[in-house]
């Protein structure tokens, strides 16, 4: 759940929900949650459990020789290319928890908050500078391994961040604007629906659920044999969604509100959020709270990011964990500058990602665990306490096919075939 849940819901799902029209794109959202998303984590916990391995070990050992080995490299560029703009984005975050620690927003009109975003999004300075101390605080943690003391911080911050959100729509909702915010969150739009829409809908679910590259293949690895595999991917993905959508009610009811555009596009968050937290009262300590919360959210999926790299070369290399977190966060870091120069590359790099290594990753994973593994080798992973025969079916109904054939469409359609 740390993985999962981070920028991905509260910065980048509302301003793509905002570019796609709202509701008919929340509800095609949601689809490829269960129809791809749920299959390709059951998967993806079942090979990283099963083998106890990083992406590249897990595939070399479960196929030796095989060219499937190529998948888990596939997952080591994505994180490479993923966390490089991820971290300038939560560099972004760490300015806001500074700017509302210096009370920046008190007082300040629509115009001047966007003001606020625009200043530092021309600022390339400001932004690596940040973009180094994220990625400073990403290395520390992993190449200490303190990720235990992480996880029980997470476990506070997640339902309190959870809870601010819930805050949050609630007095989003009686703005003046939540009328029209509602209509845009329920009633589909299904005109601004075609193949582009649900390439980016998918590519949203992979990116919201860190799928699609070896994230929970090695997080699956470090699983014990007694926790259920199925119940907690049920129970990510309901509560990744859940923070998704509830940021979706916070934002646009804001943004109609305080007449912006809801595709105003990757700077929504940071446009719409502060003109309410500058109107709020104790808005002073809504803004810190809920930027500190957010950089906490997106740490502990930075540092799932750089996990996957650092723990092939560590497994494989034999490199010591301090090692490999500070080459490959360094590493990460300089491919992260260009993203800090300009949004545009940033886009690109988003783009590449979300529209083509995730699916790429996430089909080769899936036609791996539904066509290469045995039916013996999938269903072995399985306790029965942990699923019935009818769910197991089901699971190798999507796992085989559903989630597949949904993935080539897609893909095809991308690269212009049809
Ligand atoms: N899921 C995270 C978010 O929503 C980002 C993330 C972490 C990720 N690990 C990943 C995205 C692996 C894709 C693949 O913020």
């Amino acid at each position: 759940m740390g993985s999962a849940v981070g920028l991905g819901n509260v910065w980048r799902y509302p301003y793509i929900t905002g570019q796609y029209g709202g509701a008919a794109f929340i509800l095609l959202y949601i689809g490829c949650v269960l129809a791809v998303g749920v299959p390709l984590m059951i998967a993806e916990f079942l090979i990283g459990r099963k083998t106890q391995l990083n992406p590249v070990g897990a595939f070399r050992k479960l196929r030796p020789g095989s060219p499937w080995v190529v998948t888990g490299w596939l997952g080591i560029v994505s994180a490479f290319t993923i966390l490089s703009y991820y971290a300038v984005v939560g560099g972004w975050v760490l300015h806001y928890v500074y700017l509302s620690l210096i009370n920046s927003f008190a007082g300040k009109s629509t115009e001047q908050v966007t003001d606020i975003f625009i200043s530092m999004n021309v600022n390339p300075d400001l932004q690596i500078f940040w973009l180094a101390i994220f990625m400073f605080v990403t290395i520390v943690i992993v190449s200490k391994g303190v990720s235990g003391g992480l996880e029980a911080g997470n476990k506070i911050m997640m339902p309190l961040l959870f809870a601010l959100l819930i805050v949050l729509s609630i007095y989003a909702l009686q703005t003046s604007g939540a009328a029209s915010g509602l209509e845009f969150l329920l009633r589909p739009q299904w005109q601004k629906i075609g193949p582009t829409a649900v390439l980016e809908a998918l590519g949203q679910a992979l990116f919201s659920l860190s799928l699609g590259m070896g994230t929970m293949i090695t997080y699956g690895s470090y699983l014990s044999r007694r926790s259920n595999l199925v119940s907690s991917t049920f129970f990510i993905a309901a509560g990744d969604t859940l923070v998704a959508v509830l940021a979706g009610f916070v934002v646009f009811p804001l943004a109609f509100s305080f007449g912006l555009e809801p595709g105003a596009g990757p700077g929504l968050i940071f446009r719409t959020l502060p003109i309410a937290f500058a109107q709020l009262p104790g808005g002073y300590w809504v803004a810190l709270g809920f930027f500190i919360l957010l950089s906490f959210a997106a740490i502990t999926s930075s540092i799932s990011l750089l996990e996957v790299a650092s723990a092939y070369f560590i497994d494989e290399q034999g490199w010591s964990r301090s090692r490999a977190g500070w080459t490959l966060g360094s590493a990460i870091f300089l491919l992260g500058i260009p993203s800090a120069i300009g949004e545009q590359f940033l886009g690109v790099m988003d783009a590449l990602s979300t529209n083509y290594l995730l699916p790429i990753g996430a089909l080769l994973i899936a036609v791996f665990t539904g066509w290469a593994l045995t039916h013996n080798e999938r269903i072995d992973e399985f306790s029965a306490n942990d699923v019935t025969a009818v769910r197991l079916a089901v699971w190798s109904f999507l796992i085989r096919f559903v989630t597949p054939v949904a993935l080539i469409l897609i893909f095809l359609h991308q690269v212009r075939l049809f």
